[in-house]
């Protein structure tokens, strides 16, 4: 059996953040890192528009304060106001440590860092590489990984969470490369696994975004809270869904609808183009469904709106959003420099997670703690973005809080034991569920199940809800899960058999996509990124509460938790 103190499942942002802070407070503690792909291919590279921080470096008069009303009015007043002050306290110095670290943040003609504007955000406060701020954080902080000595286990699938009596105690992993199996246990166990873009059909998210730490989380008996809250990012390429990032709006780019107009003066006339993700996706949903929408070969009528940087000039363009012009070039045959973007709300990120304390520490239930088990990044919630993100703020989680869960899990494991740990059982489990898997004889192929469900969950969990709408999805679900079981594998092999892992992750999204209809159907109002045509209010006498879904073959259950409001009052949220 492999042994570590602590092992972290993830090699994103947040994992990579909380390992290197584990080493730097006790470097004589054995941290492992284990990740589905190389750490330098988890889905934080990807990140493109920046992390939000009051460094003050373009607007004087920006602070932590007003940081975190912008994110608590961006939330629509679901975030925990506790863990938001945290977030907007540490930034700077988490920017700054990046920095020392090497990161390599554009910068100002003085040489101070450079800040842009984003949605929902009140000053100009992103800081930012180009648009590849996540390629540039995550490269760092995966040097660090290697300088401070922490073990990478890459390309192996975790394939269970080991949690007896309240108390993680390792995982399973399954070696995609040669099928190995191994027991690792540990004195903790965080998971840092990202988002699940992959449970639509639609996403900016990598095909690794399959929500594998939520389905093991729910897996043991754990809860995942707010799960109904799914981010629609406004501007995904055409038909693609790629991102064309956030950044460049904050860079003046214009939203054009059918008819020439910059629509979102109907919508959210203060910010125009920078309202927060969940309004301006909903408003060119509305745009597309009133026939002011684009088709491809320019007509009016279409399933698109023009996001559109011409009047940027082509030097703005190629120095502050190359990537986003290169995607276009490259994906759509656009050369922005002359030809308006086609755009469409894609599936971008995860409000709702796997649910701790401000310490990263999981909760069993609003009142209880699992002994050994951290979370932290997109598949946790903390909820510093409660029904709704700001963009930038991603980023900016996975690094406050990957910092503060490391130093938390470097306290934690002190003067403790590795746990016992019945390795023959828990290895014996998991090599039957792979057979099972292998042995199955059904008519059904991994691509049509997988296609069927995310067509099901984009169809019935969307930008807008209803009742009736998600009741059917959720029948479909049913017959979707059961097809599951009939899958044939055509590779019996271990080497190398992505088959098998795409059978796994298959698994891990029909559980994700369940909780999130099931936590949908019973949030009776509409807030944030959450919008039932069938309840079209905030409901703050019954709904400011966070849910808790406990998941089992059987069904879900729920459960309330209540809301962290300190400073911010709820009102109503109007831009
Ligand atoms: O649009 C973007 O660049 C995305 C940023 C984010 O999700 O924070």
């Amino acid at each position: 059996m492999i042994e570590h103190d602590v092992v972290i499942v993830g090699g994103g942002l947040a994992g990579s953040r909380a390992a290197v802070e584990i080493a730097r407070m006790n470097p004589l503690l054995k941290v492992a890192v284990v990740a589905k792909t190389h750490p330098i291919r988890s889905h934080s590279v990807a990140a493109q528009g920046g992390m939000a921080a009051t460094l003050k470096n373009v607007d004087s008069e920006d602070s932590w304060e007003a940081h975190a009303f912008d994110t608590v009015k961006g939330s629509d007043y679901l975030a925990d106001q506790d863990a938001v002050e945290i977030l907007t306290r540490e930034a700077p110095d988490v920017v700054i440590d990046l920095e020392h670290m090497g990161v390599l943040f554009s910068r100002l003609p003085d040489g101070r860092i450079a800040q842009r504007a984003f949605g929902g955000h009140a000053y100009r406060r992103t800081c930012y590489a180009a648009d590849k701020t996540g390629h540039a954080i995550l490269h760092e902080l995966v040097n660090n990984l290697r300088r401070y000595g922490v073990t990478i286990y890459d390309e192996w699938y975790v394939m269970r969470l080991i949690l007896e009596d309240g108390q993680a105690k390792g995982i399973v992993m399954y070696h995609i490369r040669d099928g190995r199996i191994e027991v690792v246990r540990a004195k903790a166990v965080m998971f840092a696994t990202g988002g699940y873009g992959r449970v639509y059909n639609t996403t900016s998210n990598d095909y690794a975004s399959t929500g594998d730490g939520l389905a093991m989380t729910a897996a043991v008996g754990l809860p995942l809270e707010d799960m109904e809250f799914v981010q629609f990012h406004p501007t995904g390429l055409y038909p693609v869904g790629v991102l064309i990032s956030e950044a460049v709006r904050g860079e003046g780019a214009y939203l054009i609808n059918s008819e020439g107009e910059r629509f979102m003066q109907r919508y959210a006339p203060s910010r125009m183009e920078l309202a927060p993700r969940d309004i301006t996706s909903r408003a060119i949903v509305q745009e597309i469904r009133a026939g002011r929408g684009i088709h491809p070969d320019g007509r009016a009528g279409g399933p698109l709106v023009h996001l559109d940087v011409r009047h940027l000039g082509r030097e703005k363009i190629m120095s502050r959003i190359p990537f986003c012009w290169e995607e276009a070039h490259r994906l759509a045959g656009i050369d922005a420099v002359h030809q308006p973007i086609p755009v469409r709300p894609t599936v971008h990120y995860s409000m709702g997670g796997i649910p701790t304390n401000t310490d990263g520490q999981v909760r069993s239930s609003p009142e209880g703690l699992v002994e050994g088990f951290f979370a932290a990044g997109e598949t946790a919630c903390v909820s510093v973005h409660g029904a709704n993100r700001l963009g930038s703020n991603s980023l900016l989680e996975c690094v406050v809080y990957g910092r503060r869960v490391g130093a938390a899990i470097a306290r934690y494991v002190e003067n403790r034991k590795l746990p016992d740990v019945d390795e023959q059982r828990y290895r014996r489990e998991a090599e039957e569920r792979i057979q099972s898997l292998l042995d199955q004889a059904g008519p059904y192929r991994i691509a049509q199940i997988r296609q069927a469900y995310q067509d099901c969950m984009t169809e019935h969990c969307g930008v807008f809800r209803s009742e009736r709408v998600m009741q059917e999805g959720l029948e479909k679900l049913r017959t979707i899960r059961q097809q599951a079981q009939q899958i044939f594998l055509d590779d019996k092999g271990k080497l190398w058999n992505s088959e098998l892992t795409e059978a796994l992750e298959l698994q891990s999204l029909l559980i994700v996509g369940e909780m999130i209809l099931y936590s949908a159907l019973s949030r009776k109002e509409s807030r944030g990124a959450h919008s039932r045509e069938d309840y079209p209010d905030r409901d703050d006498v019954n709904f400011l509460k966070h849910t808790l879904a406990y998941y089992s073959p059987a069904g879900i259950e729920l459960r309330d938790m209540p809301v962290t409001i300190t400073q911010f009052q709820p009102q109503e949220r109007k831009y």
